[in-house]
């Protein structure tokens, strides 16, 4: 039997950027993020006692060992909580619309924990699956649900899970990604947040900000209003990333691009467009924006940054089985 599963990916507007415990990836804070509908990775898994490993495809392509073992120690985990012992040949395919940037790893562990989870016999709530994809990569316990998710913290492995805040939001949103660099990052959101809660001495303060941003961000989606949302989100990225400047070392992933897309998006802003950015762990720029000032949106940006590094992204579902597998096995 093989068992294929759908999971978007996810931007956070208040980040998640630090662990507290790395073995159950649990996180130091609350984070709130947007699922987007363009980009998502689809995952089979087939459990088959005649394997004597896992083989794990990518984009049709059978991985190396070396570079399958996060992949294998959560079909680990999941063999430990299912009581089913056999290997599993499993197979994902990313829908990224231009060459990487964005397939994030949120995705990729969600589709994983859903394709798994279900191929192994259990049932678990969404709740539970969402506890399950947090083991994978944290960012995947919010992929796990439609539009804007909120990931508690918790205070252990049973109540550090994701919860839907407005599976469709009541409100025009949408996001826009400025692609000015589609390379591998040099430093992986794992290590950099690891330094940062080892080294820097902002720590303490944004764990506060996060705190504060949570509650202002949940109380202005509740009245749809987009511009406190848009600050809050850009407001957010900037204390995450000024975290990253005074690790030691000191690191950003910014680069000159980057600093002109967040110029373009406040100078667009105060000519009167509805539009604020974000950074994640890489030098790309998500814009968060107005559905009705999309057009205006992509005239002003195609000149600068070309049409082509421009992807734009509504809400997204939440996880989805679906009946044909991505490959034969
Ligand atoms: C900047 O979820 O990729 O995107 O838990 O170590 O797998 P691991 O990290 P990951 O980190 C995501 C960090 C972020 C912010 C966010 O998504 O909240």
């Amino acid at each position: 039997m093989t068992t294929t599963a759908r999971a978007h990916t996810n931007i956070a507007l208040v980040k998640y950027w630090g662990k507290r415990n790395a073995a159950l990836m649990l996180p130091q804070t609350d984070s709130l993020s947007l699922t987007l509908d363009e980009f998502y990775t689809t995952t089979t898994v087939e459990f088959d006692p005649t394997l004597s490993k896992d083989h794990f495809y990518l984009d049709g392509k059978l991985v190396a060992d070396q570079q399958a073992h996060k992949v294998v120690k959560f079909m680990d985990l999941v063999r430990q909580m299912s009581g089913r012992a056999d290997f599993a040949n499993i197979a994902s395919v990313n829908n990224v619309p231009i060459a990487a940037g964005l397939a994030s790893s949120a995705s990729a562990f969600a589709a994983l924990a859903g394709a798994a989870a279900k191929d192994a016999g259990m049932d678990l709530s969404l709740k539970d699956l969402s506890r399950l994809a947090r083991r994978g990569s944290g960012s995947a316990t919010r992929s796990i649900f439609g539009g804007l998710v909120e990931w508690h913290r918790g205070t252990d492995d049973l109540t550090s899970f994701a919860e839907p805040v407005q599976e469709v939001p009541k409100f025009g949103i949408a996001m826009l990604a400025i692609m000015v660099d589609t390379s591998q990052k040099k430093v992986s959101s794992r290590g950099g947040m690891q330094l940062v809660v080892e080294t820097s001495p902002y720590y303490p303060a944004w764990r506060q900000v996060v705190k504060d941003d949570m509650v202002a961000i949940k109380k202005a989606i509740a009245t749809g209003d987009l511009k406190t949302i848009g600050h809050i989100a850009q407001q957010n990225a900037l204390r995450m990333h000024a975290l990253n400047l005074a690790a030691d070392p000191g690191f950003t992933y910014f680069n000159g691009q980057t600093i002109l897309a967040m110029q373009t998006i406040d100078r667009l802003r105060e000519e009167g467009l509805n539009c604020y950015y974000t950074m994640d762990a890489g030098p790309n720029v998500k814009v968060i924006f107005d559905p009705k000032d999309q057009d205006d949106l992509l005239k002003a940006l195609s000149p600068v940054f070309g049409a082509e590094r421009l992807v734009v992204a509504k809400p997204g579902p939440g996880i989805e089985y679906l009946a044909d597998p991505v490959m034969k096995f």
